[in-house]
């Protein structure tokens, strides 16, 4: 009996011996020595354990970002590392890396067994992120239409909504001296908007719903994230065990597919609808067809919308989270997006689509923190069929079958031979060119990859970086944040790149905060808590623009305002200050009271000849003036004269911006007597609005050196304005088009390269200048592509250079019109 134990014991430790060498380290071996054979360095071969202990004591150290960086340093831009039992190729070569990915080699790889095995649990077997072969390009040509911006520019609404409600959540506890976890509020924040986007109205009513979905989605990535790193997921075996956490992934999956089955169920018997004004995306995932005319099934359509959830709200988050930190750190880049957002959203405008598409430094910003720190770092795919990558003249590689490869996409980033100062934060390296509106040149088109590339690169990408600039924009709009000192922010990766040990400190801290146009009891409320806000220097109160509406709306608003608003601003403090709704005396007393302003942003419905008195306020650099009375009629407004206005401007001797939108008597528009004035601006942007008869005499005067030379500074007169360009040219065009007959600029190029949004109501039959800026185009005809390329850069367009589906849109006109 004892032999025969003995012997059966023996018999199955040779069984599981075989069994182990034979699922984890035969492959593992024969990948490792196929590549070392052909001169591929890296760590060395340990069967099962690989480097799992230098990666965990890095990962506990929190350097296991140094820890990759020495292994590029010693080994170079391809090596090889053990994850556990699974070798891994590193590669961090742009032409290897293009090989992988490009559409050419689709069929060469999929994503890895452990890829899978990871969101399988949660997100399923049948959707875009794991899905492959003819299952994923049929989705992928399904979901496409969803992400193009004209069904994107439908969610914008419910991104702002929803930053807006996290704003004033926010604000609303600012009495309280606490510190705030940002990495936390924006995980919320980047999920409620997804969550919003992808399952409409029913979830927003039903708010315990939406709490269980939205607790239990982070209880799931972080179940995930803690077997991830501890290797159960990539061994399919322990996959399946119920350890580590597995019970928090079952329990959240079940409960979140219950409520989707019945949000699904709902929206097809019209029991509950989008939040915006158009189709979500549940809608677009409901209507889809293939080629067949075949729609997704209810599980295929529960497995897309949870992958957008999944797939769309850590990444944005950690992206935001960033972004954040670089602004809190670097404070030539916040002043450079506050600069952007009080030019384009001023006087806390709402935003919308078109303000998006003109926020270039933002969109700057936010590429660079891509850059350098990619909320996805790593990309991973499994070769299926032998196949070589990289230069044939310079370093090649047969790559084995079998093979899984991570793309380092955070050290690619970071590559000296492709980013000038790889490490330095300069969003000005994404900076359109100001002349030709084009992006710069990459060093290699696989240098940037935040959104992967290829045919498996991020449906999602137009979707987040709108919602990142909403995020942004809005947060710049309404508060600040300063960073709670004495924290270590080290990147740390887990499924996504994010920072560790993240928290802000809040607003009894707060420098900056902006009230949009809020209701008086509330307004009244926060006026007399500022003088708590001691580190408050930013101010920006816009309380209603001059319409009907407003003053009927809000008389008492306005004699509130009016009576106590300025007793209430601490102008003593304040560096900055956009307000709205003044008279000439509540600018006397900003002159007078707000010495240390620098910045000011004032909209005044009526001025005087009495600036005479106005002390000197003499810390100001930047001023935006705009006097309007039009919509007004409680009020009215004397037409300021150049004697005025150069009494006025004595008053600013550290004037160097100056934006001036305006009524004006005749003799403001007299670019001589400007030239005393304006000598010291560095910018200088008017809109005069006058009647002028002799208007060739008039441009004369704007036509001296001073003007064309030594500024180059134009001017154009149209419609009872007389403006400078391009800043106050128009945007917006529709066919025909005519530029400003009266002007200084040298020619017309300013007004179109100026034009970002045109419509095209009809064909046109006459000859039409170059459209070379345009961003969006409105065709509400059939149109030739020929004929569209004859009359618009679309190779400049930059919807065109996002998406490609813009082009197959007029791809498909071209075609209609053929037909027709
Ligand atoms: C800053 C935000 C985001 C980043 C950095 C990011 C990054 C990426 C990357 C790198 C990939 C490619 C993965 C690979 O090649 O293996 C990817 C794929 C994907 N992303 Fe995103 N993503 C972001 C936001 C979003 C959003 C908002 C959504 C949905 C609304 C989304 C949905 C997806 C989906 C469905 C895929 C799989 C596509 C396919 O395989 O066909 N992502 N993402």
């Amino acid at each position: 009996m004892f032999y025969f134990l003995l012997n059966a014991f023996v018999v199955f430790l040779l069984i599981g011996l075989f069994i182990i060498y034979w699922k984890l380290i035969r492959t593992a071996k024969r990948i490792y020595d196929a590549l070392h054979n052909q001169h591929v360095p890296g760590k060395p071969f340990v069967p099962i354990i690989g480097q799992l202990s230098e990666l965990y004591q890095a990962h506990k150290n929190d350097t296991i970002i140094d820890f990759m960086t020495n292994i590029v340093q010693k080994y170079g831009y391809y090596f090889l590392v053990g994850f556990g039992p699974l070798t891994r190729l590193f590669i961090i070569e742009p032409k290897m890396i293009g090989d992988i990915l490009h559409r050419s080699h689709e069929q060469d790889y999929i994503k890895p067994a452990d890829f899978v095995t990871i969101f399988e649990p949660f997100i399923g077997k049948h959707n875009l992120l794991v899905s492959e072969g003819a299952e994923h390009d049929r989705a992928r040509k399904m979901i496409n239409p969803a992400f193009y911006f004209n069904n994107l520019k439908a969610m914008i609404s419910i991104m702002v909504e929803q930053t807006n409600k996290s704003i004033d959540e926010l604000l609303s506890n600012f009495n309280n001296q606490q510190t705030v976890d940002l990495q936390k509020e924006f995980s919320a924040l980047t999920l409620s908007i997804i969550v919003s986007g992808a399952f409409g109205k029913q979830l927003e009513n039903q708010g315990d719903l939406k709490a269980i979905v939205c607790e239990s989605i982070p209880k799931v990535a972080a179940a995930i994230e803690y077997r991830t790193m501890r290797m159960i997921n990539q061994v399919p075996l322990l996959a399946k065990l119920p350890i580590c956490q597995k019970h928090i992934i079952d329990q959240c999956s079940q409960d979140i597919a219950r409520i989707v089955d019945q949000i699904i169920a709902d929206r097809r018997e019209g029991r509950s609808a989008s939040l915006s004004s158009s189709s979500d995306l549940l809608d677009l995932l409901l209507s889809a067809v293939d080629s067949e005319g075949i729609p997704f099934n209810d599980q295929e359509i529960k497995e897309h919308a949870l992958t957008f959830v999944f797939a769309g709200h850590e990444t944005t988050g950690s992206l935001m989270i960033w972004i954040s930190y670089i602004l809190m750190t670097n404070n030539n880049v916040l002043r450079a997006c506050q600069e952007e957002v009080d030019r384009i959203l001023a006087n806390g405008t709402q935003i919308t689509y078109e303000h998006l598409t003109e926020l270039n430094v933002c969109e700057a910003v936010i590429q660079e923190t891509l850059r350098l720190y990619p909320s996805a770092p790593f990309l991973s795919r499994e070769c299926i069929h032998e196949h070589t990558i990289g230069n044939e003249n310079d370093r090649q590689l047969l790559i084995p079958v079998d093979t899984t490869i991570i793309i380092d996409i955070y050290q690619l980033h970071r590559r000296a031979e492709f980013w000038h100062r790889p490490l330095e934060f300069d969003y000005t390296r994404w900076l359109r060119d100001p002349i030709t509106g084009l992006k710069p040149k990459l060093s290699h088109p696989f240098c940037y990859l935040p959104f992967g590339a290829g045919p498996r690169n991020c449906i999602g990408q137009n979707f987040a970086m709108l919602e990142a600039k909403v995020i942004l924009a809005s947060f710049i709009q309404r508060c600040n944040f300063e960073l709670e000192p004495g924290q270590k922010i080290i990147p740390d990766i887990m499924v996504n790149m994010r920072s560790n040990h993240f928290q802000i400190e809040q607003l009894n801290r707060l420098r900056s905060l902006t009230l949009p146009d809020v209701k008086t009891d509330w307004l009244q409320h926060v006026l007399s808590n500022l003088d708590k806000l001691e580190c408050l220097n930013s101010l920006s109160l816009v309380t209603g623009e001059y319409t009907d509406n407003v003053y009927r709306r809000s008389d008492s608003m306005t004699n509130f305002t009016k009576e106590y608003r300025f007793n209430m601003i601490p102008l003593a403090r304040l560096r900055q200050l956009t307000i709205s709704n003044c008279s000439i005396n509540d600018l006397q007393k900003i002159f007078t009271e707000a010495s240390q302003l620098q910045s000011l942003n004032i909209h005044l419905y009526s001025i005087s000849q009495n600036v005479k008195s106005f002390p000197t306020l003499s810390r100001l650099t930047r001023l935006i003036l705009k006097i309007d009375n039009k919509n007004n009629p409680l009020f009215t407004t004397n037409v300021l004269s150049m004697n005025t206005m150069e009494l006025f401007l004595w008053k600013l001797p550290r004037l160097r911006h100056f934006v001036f939108s305006g009524k004006v008597h005749i003799d403001v528009a007299n670019g001589q007597r400007w030239e005393i004035l304006a000598i010291d601006l560095v910018t200088f942007h008017f809109n005069f609005q006058l009647e002028i008869d002799r208007i060739n005499d008039i441009l004369e005067s704007f036509c001296t050196p001073f003007w064309l030379e030594n500024k180059r500074w134009f001017v154009a007169y149209k419609d009872h304005r007389l403006f400078s360009i391009p800043y106050f040219a128009d945007t917006i065009a529709s066919f025909p088009f005519y530029p400003p007959v009266h002007s200084t600029a040298p020619d017309d190029r300013f007004f179109f390269q100026h034009i970002k949004h045109l419509q095209l109501p009809e064909v046109p039959t006459v000859d039409l200048h170059f459209f070379t800026h345009i961003e969006t185009l409105e065709l509400r005809c059939t149109i030739l592509l020929t004929t569209l390329q004859t009359m618009i850069d679309l190779s400049r367009c930059p919807l065109a250079n996002h998406s490609p589906d813009i082009f197959r849109w007029i791809y498909r006109v071209e075609l209609f019109a053929t037909v027709v």
